[in-house]
C-alpha cells in the first residue's frame, strides 16, 4: 500500500480513559494494529469546539450530558493513519455501549457499565471519510 493511500481518522480518549489512566493502553492497541499515530495533544475541550464536533447529535436526548462529560477533564486527541483506518478503529474500538461491546475490543475490555444518563465509553472515532476530515480539521487545523 502506498502512503498516498492511507487514511486518517480522528481518535479521542475521553475524559475517563485519561482519568482511568488507559491512555497507554489504547495507544499501544492502535500501534499494534499497524497503525501510524501523526498527531497527539492532550487538552481540554471547550465547549465551542465540542459543539462543532457533535454538531450532528444536536436535539438528541444525550447530547448535553455527552458534551459536559466531555469537558469533566483532559482528553487526549490523536490522528491516526493507515489502511481503512477508519472502520479499523471503530472495530478496535467496539460499539457504543460498554456492556455489550464485544471481548478484544476497547470498550468490551475496559470500558465500565455506567449506569447513569452519560455513557463513558473511553474512546471516539470518527464514523466516515467525511467525518474524518471535519473533525481533523477542527482538532487540528494545522494538519
Ligand atoms: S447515534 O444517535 O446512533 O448517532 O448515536 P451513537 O452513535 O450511539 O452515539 C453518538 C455519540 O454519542 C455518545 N452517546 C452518549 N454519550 C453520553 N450519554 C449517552 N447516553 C450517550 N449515548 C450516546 C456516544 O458515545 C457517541 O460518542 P462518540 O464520541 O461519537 O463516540
Amino acid at each position: 500500500m502506498s502512503e498516498a493511500a492511507a487514511q486518517r481518522t480522528l481518535v479521542l480518549v475521553k475524559p475517563d480513559g485519561v482519568g482511568r489512566g488507559l491512555t497507554g493502553e489504547v495507544l499501544r492497541r492502535i500501534e499494534a494494529k499497524g497503525y501510524r499515530l501523526v498527531a497527539l495533544d492532550m487538552r481540554e475541550a471547550t465547549t465551542e469546539l465540542l459543539e462543532q464536533h457533535y454538531a450532528e447529535h444536536l436535539g438528541k436526548p444525550f447530547y448535553g450530558p455527552l458534551v459536559e462529560f466531555m469537558m469533566s477533564g483532559p482528553v487526549v486527541a490523536l490522528v491516526v493513519e493507515g489502511h481503512e483506518v477508519i472502520a479499523g478503529f471503530r472495530s478496535l474500538a467496539g460499539t457504543t455501549d460498554p456492556t455489550s461491546a464485544a471481548p478484544g475490543t476497547i470498550r468490551g475490555d475496559l470500558g465500565r457499565a455506567w449506569g447513569t444518563a452519560v455513557v463513558q465509553n473511553l474512546v471516539h472515532g470518527s464514523d466516515s471519510p467525511e467525518s474524518a476530515a471535519r473533525e481533523i480539521g477542527l482538532w487540528f487545523p494545522a494538519l
